[in-house]
């Protein structure tokens, strides 16, 4: 299918033929949360995602819940290849294999998450896969790959002419150096509030660009790259994964907004605990967004050049952040 008729069809409907067909609208699990009532659905993500948080807002305001909107909205970028940080196109280990990370979870707390699978495409679905089909949180390696089969998802080959060409001339030097807001976007958190004013969330990765075979970073780790508890709001996380992963920061953020500080606050004090640990400025990025349950957002840095995407009454904005250099 053409990207252009991709887009002009990405109803929630079209989006879920790219997903394992059970994915979408599966029976929710018992609520045990009471339901919040009616509110204005909304979406955030990391980096300037324009299309993916599109569809997950447009998905939200044909009446899906806050979780299956995340899973196809962030499945747009997955299957992007011009995407080098996120499914297919990602950004290979050093050793020239694709390997990607995802997690998912909802406003019950549930969640699920895959480390390092290769040739599935469509991790976030997958992960929300071990969330509701097996008794695990997390698979990884060979195991995700093999349960992703036994699901029914079409394996392929991830690494593209051009991310290959990219990491053969990588090859030439060698220099493993975690780079500041590579090509602009990185990681995919997003957070979806839905019409009953739900909470569920998704983090998808490929990874730091020629990492080590094996290394998973902040993305699939439940309160790192990603967390929420739907009675006070939402994280999530991109930029260097090991440095989030140190301060557990999407949880942090949470607890933050639980003791009473603004999404902005807590995004804030997150970012200025990882500073504090460095000498001097930082050669890495890391950034975070976040909502509360009164709909209020906050976003930081450490470096500028980060923004978020805002999803809200059938407009998509970019927004940049505020950071502390
Ligand atoms: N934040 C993505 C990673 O470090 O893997």
């Amino acid at each position: 299918m053409k990207r252009r008729t991709f887009l002009d069809q990405s109803s929630l409907g079209v989006t879920s033929l790219l997903i394992a067909p059970h994915v979408l609208g599966c029976a929710p699990k018992t609520e045990t949360q009471a339901v919040i009532g009616k509110s204005t659905p909304y979406v955030i993500s990391t980096w300037n995602v324009a299309q993916a948080n599109t569809i997950a807002g447009k998905a939200l305001e044909e009446g899906a819940n806050a979780l299956d909107a995340a899973v196809a909205g962030v499945a747009f970028e997955e299957a992007n290849i011009q995407n080098t940080t996120v499914g297919k196109g990602g950004a290979p280990d050093r050793d020239g294999n694709v390997t990607l990370d995802a997690c998912v979870m909802n406003h019950l707390g549930d969640c699920g998450a895959v480390l390092a699978v290769e040739n599935i495409t469509h991790v976030a679905a997958l992960a929300k896969d071990v969330m509701e089909q097996t008794p695990h949180v997390i698979l990884a390696g060979t195991g995700a790959r093999k349960f992703a089969l036994e699901q029914g998802y079409t394996p392929e080959d991830l690494l593209t002419d051009s991310s290959k060409k990219a990491w053969e001339k990588w090859k030439e030097k060698g220099n493993y150096q975690p780079e500041i807001n590579v090509e602009n976007h990185d990681t995919i958190g997003m957070l979806c509030c839905d019409a009953k004013g739900n909470l569920s969330g998704v983090c998808t990765t490929s990874g730091l660009a020629y990492k080590m075979q094996g290394r998973v970073g902040d993305s699939p780790i439940i309160g790192s790259g990603l967390y929420l508890d739907n009675e006070v709001g939402g994280a999530v996380a991109t930029g260097l994964g090991e440095e989030v992963i140190k301060t557990v920061g999407s949880f942090l953020i949470v607890e933050l907004m639980r003791q009473g500080r603004t999404p902005q606050q807590a995004c804030e004090e997150a970012v200025q605990r990882i500073i504090k640990k460095q000498k001097g400025k930082p050669d890495f990025q890391v950034a975070y967004v976040a909502t509360n349950k009164k709909g209020e957002i906050g976003a930081y840095s450490v470096h500028s050049g980060f923004s978020y995407s805002l999803y809200k009454n059938q407009n998509n904005q970019n927004i940049e952040s505020n950071s502390v250099f």
